[in-house]
């Protein structure tokens, strides 16, 4: 446990959610904020979706209150209860953090994409001009199609088991980023022909869950990426392993993500 020097100073910082005690900022933030000798302190709020707007308004009317990350099930929500949303929060439908300004607006982004994106780039993968199979689009699948296609991907395929929805997300995607070839396809696809994969859906998670594409039938050489973080070495990534791939653990996406927010909410962490 970090040891804080909490002083009528300190900037207090929330991270939202209900259920609440699964999630992982503040053993994030909180060691960063000693590390760093950052006066501020991130807390857990367990906030109901009925009482949202109310917490909201409480944090508002706190001029201690720096800000806050946002996760399940309030991302959707809490893009009403902002005064203005960044191009990242727009485009993906989501927010994941929010800030308060000096004249107590709220503004909320979201950084699940760009987290993605930062982790595998300071792993040595640069996305330009590169062929991206993505499989699934949910929550964090949508932050990161757009990020994968910002960060100057040639072409991202999105593979879900919903097609509908892949379908849609390509459509989103190619709209905000025509130069980038979207499309949309069943899960079950034949991945040869890419750069890199990434696995967005929540399978791995779990022992004994299928794998989320066909680890026999890609190139060799494809980068192999992962977004679960625990466990570690998902069976995605241990087969792909011993086949020779290269890949990228989930958990820097966490990392760089804590590392963005924490420029956006106002405490940034030096480099
Ligand atoms: N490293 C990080 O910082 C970070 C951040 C956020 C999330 N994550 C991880 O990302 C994963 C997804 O989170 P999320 O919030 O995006 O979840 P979500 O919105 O519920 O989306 C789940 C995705 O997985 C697919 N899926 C679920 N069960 C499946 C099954 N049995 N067979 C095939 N596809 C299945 C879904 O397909 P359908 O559309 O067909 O339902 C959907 O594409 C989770 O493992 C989470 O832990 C990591």
């Amino acid at each position: 446990m970090p040891t804080l020097n909490i002083t009528g100073k300190t900037t207090v910082y929330g991270i939202i959610a209900d259920p609440i005690d699964h999630v992982r900022a503040p053993m994030v933030f909180n060691p960063a904020f000693e590390a760093y000798g950052i006066d501020a302190v991130m807390v857990p709020f367990h906030v109901t979706p009925d009482d949202l707007p109310a917490a909201i308004a409480g944090m508002k009317v706190m001029p201690n209150f720096g800000g806050l990350t946002i996760t399940v099930p309030h991302k959707v929500a809490m893009m009403a209860l902002c005064d203005e949303l960044g191009a990242s929060a727009r485009r993906v439908g989501a927010a994941n953090a929010a800030r308060f300004t000096e004249d107590r607006r709220l503004i909320g982004d979201n950084f699940d994409g760009q987290g993605y994106v930062a982790g595998v780039t300071k792993g040595g993968f640069d996305f330009t001009g590169k062929r991206v199979l993505q499989a699934g689009a949910g929550g964090a699948g949508m932050a990161i199609a757009f990020a994968v296609a910002e960060a100057g991907a040639a072409a991202i395929t999105i593979a879900n088991r919903t097609v509908a929805k892949a379908a849609a997300l390509a459509d989103r995607v190619r709209a905000a980023f025509p130069a980038c070839d979207v499309t949309g396809t069943a899960a079950d696809i034949a991945p040869a022909g890419f750069d890199i994969m990434v696995n967005t859906t929540s399978l791995g998670l779990h022992a004994g869950d299928a794998l989320p594409i066909d680890v026999d039938a890609l190139d060799p050489g494809t980068v192999v990426s992962e977004i679960i973080m625990i466990p570690e070495e998902t069976e995605l990534l241990a087969r792909a392993k011993a086949k020779g791939h290269p890949v990228h653990y989930g958990r820097p996406m966490l990392d760089e993500q804590a590392r963005l927010i924490a420029a956006f909410i106002g405490c940034p962490f030096p480099d």
